[in-house]
């Protein structure tokens, strides 16, 4: 029998190929870049499984031009890329890379929280100009972290271990979810309380956004929501970019409305916002959340399986679209 033929859109970790290298005849974008709009429409034509990424936009164009598919795996966790309501109409399995990267985008958002609390990336700057003259009292001041309040947006996998890492910093921590249910593990290891969105925007020292990005959650924060922060309040993004408004984000900065953001991810990434790289009170990483050599080969292994099984007809491990598995399910 021949293997089915599968799509890669742009390079990942070896592991993920090695599975998948066995049973199917592979095509893999060699470029370090995402393939353009023409190229992904034009190769997945003759494609029964595609293994792609967030700049890969999979909507109901996409399907069209993916005659033959028979699934669809997102190198990410976040799929606002992907239109799973289109993917479920046509019976497609569609599927994403939860647990491997939660760690490392925490771990990348308390990296983002004491760059700017301790003004890291604008001293190191200081440094390398040669400019500095020596030790000053009244130089740098900064923000401590310890017993200060954090508020987590959207307390799902990533939200959750960022606050449970702020136990050694006594921290108080305040949440939102989804759901609206009281987030167990928070509670009983950290006291820490589910409020609504408006307190906590008024509360927080520093406010971490962990939500994704959803018609609800774009531009949940922009000048109003600026306007209620503390002037002293820090805001991390990890999540995804167009959660914030960024041209208001950058008027909020410039005036110290607020004292300052670490973003890992941009409303148009991977374009910023006229004047957010001229402002010292930003930390910018270019989405390196869950860049870690052990998440990336966790993500590449795991999408490789949901695909292979997907091709197999069987339901992958982190399917997003459970629903056409049950028994009498029919596209509309
Ligand atoms: C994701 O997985 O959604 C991140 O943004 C990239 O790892």
């Amino acid at each position: 029998m021949p293997k089915p033929k599968v799509l890669v859109t742009r390079l990942i970790p070896q592991a993920g190929l090695d599975l998948l290298q066995e049973m199917c005849d592979l095509e893999i974008n060699p470029e370090d870049r995402p393939l353009t709009r023409a190229e992904l429409l034009a190769r997945v034509a003759d494609k029964e499984g595609v293994l792609g990424q967030m700049a890969d936009r999979i909507d109901a164009e996409f399907f069209e031009a993916a005659r033959v598919l028979k699934g669809y795996a997102n190198y990410a966790v976040g799929f606002d890329n992907i239109d799973v309501t289109e993917a479920t109409r046509r019976r497609i399995p569609v599927s994403n890379t939860p647990g491997v990267l939660t760690l490392a985008t925490a771990e990348a958002a308390w990296a983002l929280l004491f760059a700017v609390a301790r003004r890291v990336v604008e001293t190191d700057k200081i440094m390398r100009s040669g400019t500095w003259q020596g030790w000053g009292p009244m130089q740098f001041h900064g923000q401590e972290v310890t017993g200060k309040t954090l508020g987590i947006v959207g307390a799902g996998r990533i939200g959750t271990a960022m606050a449970l890492m702020s136990a050694g910093f006594k921290m108080r921590v305040l949440y939102t979810n989804a759901s609206g249910r009281e987030n167990q593990a928070l509670k009983i290891e950290l006291g820490a309380r589910l409020v609504s969105f408006d307190e906590l925007v008024a509360d927080s020292d520093f406010i971490s956004i962990h939500t994704p990005l959803t018609p609800a959650t774009r531009h949940l924060f922009r000048a109003d929501t600026f306007a209620r922060m503390k002037p002293t309040a820090i805001l991390i993004n990890v999540a995804r970019g167009p959660v914030i408004k960024e041209d208001d984000l950058v008027a909020a900065l410039r005036a110290r409305r607020i004292a300052g953001a670490g973003l890992d991810v941009y409303e148009f990434e991977p374009r910023m916002t006229a004047g957010l790289a001229d402002l010292d009170n930003a930390v910018l990483l270019p989405h390196i959340g869950s860049a870690t050599t052990g998440s990336r080969t966790g993500m590449a292994v795991l999408a490789a399986r949901n695909l292979l099984a997907m091709l197999q007809g069987e339901k992958p491990e982190n399917c997003l679209n459970p629903e056409i598995y049950e028994p009498g399910a029919t596209s509309t």
